[in-house]
């Protein structure tokens, strides 16, 4: 077992909320060898440049101190939202309260995850997600560092979730679901995994007047990063059942945040 191992609390918080095999793998001390409980057994499919970079052992070192700032910054533009901001916004959208199950997709190098694992206290648990083991590993060690005893980590796909349906309070997706090669099923699982009143809160590209229509496909062939419709995630929340929903956009960036009503299945 690696010296980065999530506490014994995290992990049995976690394990009811994951789905029949996934259960069983969890139990496996192999399947947390490195820090975190790794059930993927392939790379989901790149969507090109960005996201091969994810993959990469460079990135995860630089990326929450250097790489997601200024990144960030470029695409927010210079009076957008700076990270403590998108902190900010994120938890405000998720509406955090002490004991919820928190999941984080495409989690990077747990950034957000511990950020959440603070507002929900030592009584809940705050879940990452990601296909990336450099990002994961990264995580994992800075946990460690952090002491942070109510975070686990997890290595899977986005588009198709190892969890147990209606099983966590809010989930958060940000940055990452322009880079997703099915960014619908990805939605259609955090609709699937959030319990009724669960919240949402997405960042993601939106294209603007300055990206002019016909040059969207090259940026995003270029890039390997897709470049939503100002109304496509607003449209694709509502179509899930999702209600209150709140968009706000800086840059070439949205924060849109939801909430599935009280009675829904
Ligand atoms: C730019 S990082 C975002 C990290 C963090 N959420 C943030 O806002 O800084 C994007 C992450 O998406 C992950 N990712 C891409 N495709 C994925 C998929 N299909 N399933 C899970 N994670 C994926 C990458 O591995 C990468 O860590």
């Amino acid at each position: 077992m690696s010296a980065a191992a999530p506490a014994a609390a995290a992990r049995e918080r976690l394990e009811p909320l994951l789905a029949g095999e996934a259960r069983s793998r969890a139990r496996l001390e192999e399947s947390w060898r490195a820090g975190y409980l790794d059930l993927l057994d392939e790379q989901p499919e790149s969507t090109g440049a960005t996201q091969n970079l994810m993959l990469t052992r460079f990135v995860p070192t630089i990326y929450e101190r250097w790489w997601r700032p200024a990144l960030g910054r470029a695409f927010k533009g210079f009076t957008g939202p700076g990270m403590a901001e998108e902190v900010r916004i994120a938890r405000l959208f998720l509406g955090l309260t002490h004991g919820d199950h928190v999941l984080d997709v495409a989690c990077g190098p747990g950034n957000f995850t511990r950020e959440f694992a603070k507002a929900v206290g030592p009584e809940g648990l705050a879940a990452g997600i990601d296909a990336s083991p450099t990002m994961l590993a990264r995580g994992a060690a800075d946990n460690a560092r952090a002491h942070a005893g109510n975070v686990a980590l997890i290595r899977g796909d986005a588009s198709a979730m190892p969890f147990e349906a209606a099983t966590f309070d809010c989930a958060c997706c940000f940055a990452a679901l322009h880079l997703f090669a099915d960014p619908f099923a990805a939605l259609d699982e955090m609709r699937r995994v959030l319990r009724p009143s669960g919240r949402i809160a997405v960042m993601t590209s939106v294209r603007r007047q300055v990206t002019v229509r016909p040059m969207k496909p090259v940026v995003e062939r270029l890039s390997g990063m897709r470049v939503f419709e100002p109304d496509e995630i607003t449209g694709a929340l509502a179509d899930r059942g999702f209600a209150e929903i709140r968009q706000r956009v800086s840059g070439l960036v949205q924060f849109v945040g939801a909430r599935l009503p009280a009675g829904a299945e």
